[in-house]
Formats: C-alpha cells, structure tokens, sequence
C-alpha cells in the first residue's frame, strides 16, 4: 500500500487537536477540543491552564482521530505534531503523547512548524502555485511569508508588536466583549454605517513590518474620551474605524509584497482570515489586481491539526524525520 496516512497532534495554545491525513490532502478526521470556554474566565489564555486541558483531552482526541478515520493504528504512516512555535508547556503534552505513540507503533515522528500547519492549510482545498505569498494572520501571528518553492519561506514581513488577533481581542476587551472578541469587532465593524479617525502604523516606506501597539493605544483612549463625556453607543463606530485601519495596512503591504516578489498566488491564513471585512476587502483586492486569492475554510484556518498533518506529509515525502529527543520550541523560527 503507497498511501501515507499521518496522525497529527497540535496542542501549541488553546485547541487540542488531533488529525488523520490521507497522502496530505485528504483530511479522514480532524478533532478539535476548545478550551475557549474555560479561558473565558480569566479575559485570555492562561499557560498553566492550558497545560492541564490539553493533558485531560489529548488521549480522548488520539483515539477518536484514529477510529473516525476508520484506520487501524498500525497502518499510519507517521505520527506528526507541532514542536512550536506557542506555549512551552502547551506544545510539551502534544509532543509527548505523539512521542509515545510513535514508539509504541515504530513509526517515524515528524516534528512541524506551527505556522508552515497553518500555510499548508491552503494544501488541503487544491494545490498551491510558487512563488507565493502567505499572509499569516492569527491571536499569536501576523506574519508575510514568501515561498520560493515548497519547503522554502522566508519571512519578509512580521509584526513588531501585537499580532492583529491579539490586537483585535484587546480592542473587543475595551468594547466590552469577552474572549476572544474578535468576531464581535468584526461584526460590529461590517454593521456600522460610521467609523471614529484612527491612524495607520505603515513604518518606514519599504517596510513590510506591522505595528498594532500604537492603534490598539488610540482606541483605548478614544474609549476612555466617550466614556468620560458620558456618551454611549460609540463602539460601533470605534470597531468599524479601528477594523478598517487594520485592514487597510494589511490589505496594502500584502499586495505590495505579492507585487515585489513575483508571487503568482496570495495565500490567506490563521484564525482572523475568518474577519469578514479583511476576505472582502482581499477578494475585492486581489480581483482587481489579478491575484489568485487561497482562503482555507474557517476549520482549516484556526487552530487545528489538520492543518499539521498536511505540512507533515511533505516532510514524509523527504523522509526528514524528527529524533525521538524532539523538544518543544516556544519560539522555533520558520
Ligand atoms: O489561529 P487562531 O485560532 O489561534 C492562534 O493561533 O492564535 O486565531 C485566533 C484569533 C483570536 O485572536 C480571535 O479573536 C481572532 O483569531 N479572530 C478574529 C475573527 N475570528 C477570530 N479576529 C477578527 N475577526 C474575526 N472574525
Ligand atoms: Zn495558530
């Protein structure tokens, strides 16, 4: 039998997921147990907490990827799992149950890069063009990636502050909304016919950096003038304003970037690819300028490992393996 089919594990936050892929595209279960609920308390992901979740539900999660699948566990391929980057403790209860299975099953164990999961995503609804571009957008990423050729990124662009989810769930916090918030802003946003002047962090003219610090700053104090005026009914218009300065940043460095690199194709992923203004405004964007625009379903583009499984089966054709001493990476580099 040719076929690969890969277990993969991804506990790097606040999801702990467990996955079998089929020759990398073939997504045969993808199990997703959210901790969002038990997070709610505290405004934020607590590390600790994390830690205790994942362990309470990874078995759970392995033995459901494997039976929904349908595959009996010593036909897997190899067992994949993220190594970082993400929450020590976290990515360690993922590593060290794939760990285990590996060794009990012998099979190979393939160490995957956290964000090269959430690129490869893109793999898993048709196949990706190179050169491209990926625009990486989630609660702990906001990075621009330029891909040669598979297997190949460097990182052209990242933010130097809060990541645009990060950004996006403070904001929702000042607003009022629980965690994570950035679906309420993004709804509010879409909503409101007015938007409160906030300003645009473009850096320096060649940058392709971001900067989500000083906006986030501007909203606060905005919130704080209405407040002290006794005014109500503002948050619309603070969404919609701070909504459309993150967009308008992000939508123009990625354009450009796509531009100066000679990407043939513009791949959007991680957990805020699920704002709705951000996919009109790329789409409406990226038509007008003659980009081909990926946008992974909204499954495949928060936290899940799936996702893993897809970046792993490119390994598995290369036969890099990982040593049975993989450690977790906090800050692994792509
Ligand atoms: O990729 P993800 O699930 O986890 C990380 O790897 O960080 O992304 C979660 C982030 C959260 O910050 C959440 O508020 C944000 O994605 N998010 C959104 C929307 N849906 C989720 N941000 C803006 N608009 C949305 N519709
Ligand atoms: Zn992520």
């Amino acid at each position: 039998n040719q076929d690969c089919y890969i277990l993969a594990v991804e506990t790097s936050c606040d999801e702990t997921s467990a996955a079998v892929v089929k020759n990398g595209t073939e997504v045969l279960s993808n199990l997703i147990a959210s901790q969002i609920e038990t997070h709610k308390a505290f405004g934020g992901v607590v590390p600790e907490v994390a830690s205790r979740k994942h362990v309470e539900s990874i078995t759970l999660m392995l033995e459901k990827a494997i039976d929904q699948a349908g595959i009996a566990p010593e036909d897997l391929s190899a067992v994949a799992v993220t190594e970082g980057p993400g929450l020590v403790g976290a990515l360690l209860v993922g590593i060290m149950a794939a760990k285990s299975l590996a060794f009990a099953l012998d099979k190979p164990l393939i160490g995957t890069h956290h964000i090269a999961g959430h690129i490869y995503a893109n793999r898993l609804i048709g196949e990706i063009r190179y050169p491209c571009l990926a625009l990486v957008v989630s609660g702990g990423h906001t990075e621009l990636v330029f891909m040669r050729q598979e297997g190949h990124f460097e990182l052209i662009g990242r933010t130097r502050d809060d990541a645009v989810g990060e950004a996006y769930d403070k904001v929702a916090r000042a607003l009022g909304f629980p965690y994570p918030g950035g679906p309420h802003v993004d709804k509010l946003a879409v909503e409101s016919a007015v938007a409160e002047e906030l300003p645009r962090a473009w850096l320096e003219p060649d940058s392709y950096d971001f900067s989500f610090s000083g906006l986030k700053s501007a909203v606060l104090n905005a919130v704080n003038q209405h407040r002290m005026r006794g005014e109500d009914g503002y948050q619309d218009a603070i969404a919609r304003g701070f909504q459309e300065s993150v967009i308008e940043v992000v939508v123009e460095k990625a354009i450009r970037a796509v531009k100066s690199t000679g990407a043939v194709q513009l791949l959007l992923c991680g957990g805020v690819a699920a704002n709705r203004g951000l996919r009109q405004a790329l789409d409406a964007r990226c038509e007008r300028e003659g980009i081909p625009l990926s946008i992974p379903p909204m499954k495949y583009c928060t936290d899940n490992a799936a996702m893993i499984g897809a970046a792993a089966y490119l390994k598995w054709q290369r036969g890099e393996f990982s040593e049975m001493e993989l450690k977790p990476e906090p800050s692994l580099s792509l």
